[in-house]
This record gives C-alpha cells, sequence and structure tokens, in this order.
C-alpha cells in the first residue's frame, strides 16, 4: 500500500479516533487500523491520532511533518506515522541483563538503601548528578543476581512507555507491555531515574505502583490489574530542585513523596572519591591535582562562578583522560563563556610544575569559604 490511498486509509483511521468522545483510545486505533488493512503499527501511530484528537480539528498546528501528511503530500522521512513493528521483549532469564562488574565504593548511604530495599520499602534517592545514585542501584542487582531495568523520566517517558499499549502485529490486535508493567511482572529491579521530572500523568500511575498494595490497574487493557511478582523492585532517583541549577525539574508533588518510606541524600563523598581516584592508577601527585581542581571547581560551582557541577562521574571522568595523557579534555564538558575560567585553573593547578598551595588559588570571590 502506497501513497495517495495509504494516505487516504491512515487519514481516515484518523477521523475514526478523533470521533471518539474527543478521547483517545489507542485499542480503537488500532482496530481501525486494522479495518484499513494496516498489517502493522507503530506507537508514534497513536501519538499523531493524540494530536488530531486533541486539537480536533484537520487543520491541526502539527509539526511540517503533520501538516505535508494532511494535506496529502509526500510524507517526509521520519513521519508521524511508522509502520515500525514494536516486538514485545523476550524474557531474559535472572542475572543475564546485568552491566559489567565495575569499580565501586560503599558507602553507608548504600548500606541503608540495601536496606531499605531488602525489606521492599520505596526507596528515593535524592543526590546532584554524578553522585553515584544510579550506580548503588547497579551495583545492588549485581550483587544479587537481578534484572536491572532503568528508565528517566527526564527523555519525555510517556505513560504508554510505562504502562504498555496496543499495536497491530500480522493482522492481530496485541498488547505489548511498557517497562513498568513488564518489571511488575516478571520481578525485576526498575530504576526511575529523574523522578522530579516526571510528567502529571506518568506521576498518576507512579502513585498507584508505589501504593502500600504496589498495584497497576491497566486501564487501557480493560482495566487488568497487574499484581507484583515478589522480586519487583523499584528504586527511583531525583536532583535536587534548586532554582536554575537543574532546569526542567519540578518540585516533587507532596503525595508521592509521601509514598516513599526511606529517602536517601548521595552527596559527593571524599572516601569514594579518593578510593576512585586510587584505582585510576595515577601518581599521588596526580591524584592530589585532581582533588585540589574538583575542589576550586566546586567552590567556584557555589559562588555561581561556573554553572557545570564538578561531580564525582567527573573526577573519574578526568582520572581517566589524564592516565592516558588527555587530561585537557576535561575543559570540553565547560560552556563556552566559563571556558576561559576554567582553563586558568587547568593551567594553575595541573599543567604546573609545582602542586600549588590550595590558599594561593582564588577563583572569584577571594573571601569564598573553601569547601
Ligand atoms: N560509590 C561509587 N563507587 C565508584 N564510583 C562511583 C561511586 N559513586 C559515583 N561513582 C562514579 O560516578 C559516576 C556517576 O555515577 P551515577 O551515574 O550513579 O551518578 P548519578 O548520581 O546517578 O548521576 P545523575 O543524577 O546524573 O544520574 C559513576 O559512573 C562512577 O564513575
Ligand atoms: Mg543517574
Amino acid at each position: 500500500m502506497k501513497g495517495p490511498e495509504r494516505h487516504e486509509r491512515i487519514r481516515r483511521i484518523l477521523q475514526t479516533v478523533s470521533k471518539n468522545g474527543g478521547q483517545l483510545d489507542s485499542k480503537a486505533f488500532y482496530e481501525a487500523a486494522k479495518k484499513e488493512g494496516f498489517k502493522s503499527f507503530g506507537v508514534s501511530g497513536a501519538f499523531f491520532s493524540r494530536q488530531l484528537v486533541e486539537s480536533k480539528d484537520e487543520k491541526i498546528a502539527l509539526t511540517e511533518r503533520g501538516k505535508a501528511y494532511l494535506e496529502n503530500k509526500t510524507m517526509p522521512a521520519m513521519t508521524g506515522v511508522r509502520t515500525r513493528v514494536k516486538q514485545p521483549k523476550e524474557a531474559t532469564p535472572a542475572g543475564q541483563n546485568q552491566p559489567k562488574q565495575e569499580l565501586f565504593i560503599k558507602t553507608k548511604d548504600y548500606t541503608t538503601f540495601c536496606a531499605g530495599v531488602d525489606a521492599n520499602k520505596n526507596v528515593l534517592l535524592i543526590g546532584p548528578t554524578g553522585s553515584g545514585k544510579t550506580l548503588m542501584a547497579r551495583h545492588y542487582c549485581q550483587a544479587h543476581g537481578q534484572n536491572y531495568k532503568r528508565v528517566n523520566l527526564n527523555g519525555g517517558a510517556t505513560v504508554e512507555d510505562l504502562v504498555g499499549h496496543w499495536l497491530v502485529k500480522n493482522g492481530n490486535t496485541e498488547w505489548c507491555d511498557g517497562i513498568l508493567t513488564e518489571a511488575m511482572r516478571k520481578g525485576n529491579f526498575l530504576v526511575i531515574d529523574e523522578m522530579n521530572a516526571a510528567t502529571p500523568e506518568v506521576m498518576f500511575v507512579l502513585n498507584s505502583v508505589l501504593d502500600d498494595d504496589r498495584m497497576l490497574v491497566l486501564v487501557q487493557k480493560d482495566g487488568e490489574v497487574v499484581m507484583p511478582h515478589p522480586d519487583f523492585k523499584v528504586v527511583a532517583t531525583a536532583n535536587p530542585t534548586e532554582a536554575g541549577v537543574y532546569a526542567g525539574t519540578k518540585e516533587m508533588n507532596e503525595a508521592l513523596l509521601d509514598r516513599f518510606h526511606l529517602i536517601v541524600y548521595v552527596d559527593y563523598s571524599e572516601k569514594v572519591e579518593n578510593a576512585i581516584l586510587e584505582a585510576s592508577g595515577l601518581v599521588e601527585k596526580d591524584r592530589a591535582r585532581v582533588k585540589l581542581f574538583a575542589k576550586k571547581l566546586r567552590q567556584a560551582f557555589n559562588q555561581g562562578e561556573v554553572s557545570t557541577p564538578f561531580s564525582t562521574r567527573s573526577i573519574a571522568n578526568m582520572a581517566g583522560l589524564l592516565k592516558q595523557g588527555d587530561g585537557e579534555l576535561i575543559l570540553n564538558r565547560f560552556k563556552l563563556n566559563e571556558k576561559g575560567v576554567v582553563r586558568e585553573l587547568y593551567k594553575t593547578i595541573v599543567k604546573a610544575d609545582q602542586l600549588p598551595k590550595d590558599a594561593d588559588i582564588v577563583v572569584g570571590d577571594a573571601n569564598a569559604a573553601t569547601v
């Protein structure tokens, strides 16, 4: 099926769905698609129909692609409607979906985290970027041979991504579980990153899963109730929400916060950073340079001199780069307008023959307290 004929059929499908009381019903969409002879229809088809339904107007202010589509012109690449079939994932045997062993330094926070997870509590990890939140969860899974799954809510994850959606496959309408439903059925360890960036619709779904009975109702699938596998675990992470620092994140809704039995604040840890530096293979003098560079940058960050945080992740990266003789590449992660200040700091601390004294280096305010 090609060109105008195909477009006409899709137009009819979209019209059918738009008559459905202004509500998107993805099952109705896929049923209509099936009736029009489509064998397979991807998720973005539903997205496209939602745009149409919400606007209640065929001349919807869509993207240029969408407009071209409705005006029956040729569909540009990456259209709103695709024919790719999303295949349900095969079951992964326990322990198989695990990342390779990586350096992990245990901390008191990790002990608290493990106790919470072992007791089946909902755990929320809050901390600045690159402080080890995700790594904690990943390490727990490695240590316990559990399947680790992760979803980042800052990447525009939708309710469909979490819960699931209908698709037409080989002429049949099939339900495809989303990452949350799959994790609940199979007993995976689900990490929900950047929880505070969730849309209200996603928050609504998560609220019910985090309730004490931990159950999920698939409204889109005739109200099927999914009860969690005994091994199912869910851990959320969030960055603190100081104004301007993590733009785009929202204050966490009180009702959601209340559902976490345990909140662990994971900050940058000197113990962890020292251990990372020791494991990096850098000589002591270079390790001291990285530490001083990080300390001064954090000081500058706290004073608003630079806007890029220098995290434990940055320390690990910098150590790796220095070890391979490319230390200066660390400057690439800073914004153009702050690169000058950071380059100066790099020259003074990392490139100088002698490691300067802490007190001799001031970035920005000369009276600033050290961190
Ligand atoms: N306890 C630790 N042991 C070893 N390495 C660590 C530890 N904590 C942090 N790191 C280093 O910091 C990096 C970043 O960790 P991680 O991805 O868990 O941060 P995060 O807090 O989840 O950050 P974000 O908020 O940006 O998602 C790791 O890849 C590792 O290099
Ligand atoms: Mg993370």
